[in-house]
């Protein structure tokens, strides 16, 4: 470790940027673990910037191991800021406890009080995302943070999850709303629902929201379509949750060409982290492109044969599409319905070649409430257990471990590939 390159890490002046029309920071979830209350008040006047106007970030007490204590029993944001005022030698050791309870996606800005180049470059190796020299002014954090999430060379932050069901009815749209929900909540991660089920979707209806504008204003726009479009017609559900509505009107048909949704998913994907795609269940030329083209399938099924069929055949056109994805994932549910004859879920899943993440029984008065109050099933009923398998699914599906805090992916690397780092 070496003090002799007083070198103040590389920060742009960001004045260029904004008179050319800045970017916004994505819908990203920022936790600050501070070891000063004047980097405190410098974190949080970061959110005056307009720039961050879509972020949420709260402040906290304790620096890394502050952090590092939170993170053994909670979810990890998108991105953590952490204070150390640790000398040098000893700050890498500290973020490595931290990798160990982090999700791999979290990224890690830190704040340091030491200007030592070699520091820096180690951090950085090690998949810190940026290195802030304190006493610095709250434009510097903004800069570091449109840099990682704003700029031409940001990987879009959004994970894609459809869910479909291999049968009419059997509650795609039920599941993906409520594991939605569930993501938003223990998660606490910005969702967007998309409800391509243009002519009957039921995604306004189960948050009783009616909202004027939705998905199809958004497809029909085709290439005038923007981030700022998108906006405006989204719909906010609850905290955490917004909306793209599915008109869910029949004075015309609503045809698509196979990459329609294409775009809008992409501009979606630089905005949201978590997008759920309330898949209808039909079979044509952008159903198909929407299955092969997202980063996460999960299918719904009712544990019956014709479900069982459905499934198999859905498995084997989306395993000819993605040849080398992992198995995908399978909800049953509606299990024990009464006086129903029905396929063990475990005999269902290994014959359609799937990954049961979740089961959920037939609860007609539950769902049912839930349905026709236009809430999610955690509102009805926030003790109901159905409420911790879509948790587990919802964990499942954001590529995180069910325990938190426990074997998280990053938690085997050591220095220097500590945290994964992103393009
Ligand atoms: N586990 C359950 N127990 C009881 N009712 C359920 C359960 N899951 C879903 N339902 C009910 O089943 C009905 C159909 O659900 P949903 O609309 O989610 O299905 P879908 O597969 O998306 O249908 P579609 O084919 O129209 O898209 C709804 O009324 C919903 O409340
Ligand atoms: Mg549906």
């Amino acid at each position: 470790m070496s003090f002799l390159t007083p070198e103040q890490p590389k920060i742009e002046e960001p004045a260029a940027e904004i008179a050319s029309g800045a970017r916004l920071v994505p819908r990203i979830t920022i936790q600050a673990f501070c070891e000063n209350s004047q980097t405190a008040q410098l974190v949080e006047s970061a959110l005056h910037d307009r720039r961050m106007s879509k972020a949420a970030l709260t402040t906290h007490n304790g620096g890394i191991e502050g952090a590092v204590e939170t993170y053994k029993a909670n979810p990890t944001p998108n991105l953590i800021i952490v204070e150390t005022g640790l000398p040098p030698e000893e700050i890498p050791g500290s973020l490595e406890r931290l990798a160990e309870v982090c999700d791999a996606s979290t990224r890690v800005i830190v704040l340091g009080h030491v200007n030592d180049v070699l520091l820096y470059r180690e951090l950085i190796r090690s998949g810190i995302s940026e290195y802030i020299v304190l006493p610095a002014k709250s434009q510097d954090i903004v800069t570091a943070i449109t840099e990682l999430y704003a700029s031409d060379g940001a990987a879009p932050i959004g994970r894609t999850i459809g869910f479909v069901s291999a049968k009419g009815g059997a509650g795609g749209s039920t599941v993906a709303h409520n594991v939605a929900w569930a993501i938003a909540t223990s998660l606490r991660q910005d969702c967007l629902i998309v409800d391509m089920d243009f002519p009957f979707g039921t995604a306004g209806l189960n948050f009783n929201q009616d909202p004027p504008h939705g998905i199809a204003d958004a497809v029909l726009a085709n290439q005038k379509v923007d981030q700022t479009m998108l906006d405006r017609l989204m719909s906010k559900a609850a905290n955490h949750i917004n909306l793209l509505t599915a008109p869910a009107t029949l004075d015309r048909t609503w045809d698509f060409e196979e990459r329609d949704f294409e775009q809008v998913i992409e501009i979606c994907q630089k905005s949201v982290p978590v997008i759920v795609l309330d898949i209808p269940h039909a079979w044509n030329a952008w159903t198909r492109q929407t299955l092969a083209s997202v980063d996460e399938i999960v299918i719904v099924a009712e544990p019956d044969l014709a479900n069982l069929r459905n499934a198999k055949n859905l498995v084997d056109a989306i395993k000819a599409m993605r040849p080398t994805e992992n198995a995908t994932s399978l909800v049953i549910n509606k299990q024990a319905l009464p006086r129903r004859p029905e396929i063990s879920a475990s005999e269902f899943a290994s014959s359609v070649e799937c990954n049961l993440i979740g089961q959920l029984g037939f609860d007609a008065q539950l769902f049912g409430t839930a349905a026709n109050n236009g809430q999610m099933i955690a509102e009805v009923s926030s003790n109901a257990k159905v409420n911790e398998v879509f948790r587990a699914i919802g964990m499942h599906v954001t590529g995180r471990q069910a325990t938190a805090g426990a074997g998280r992916a990053s938690s085997l690397l050591k220095l220097p590939t500590l945290f994964k780092k992103r393009a």
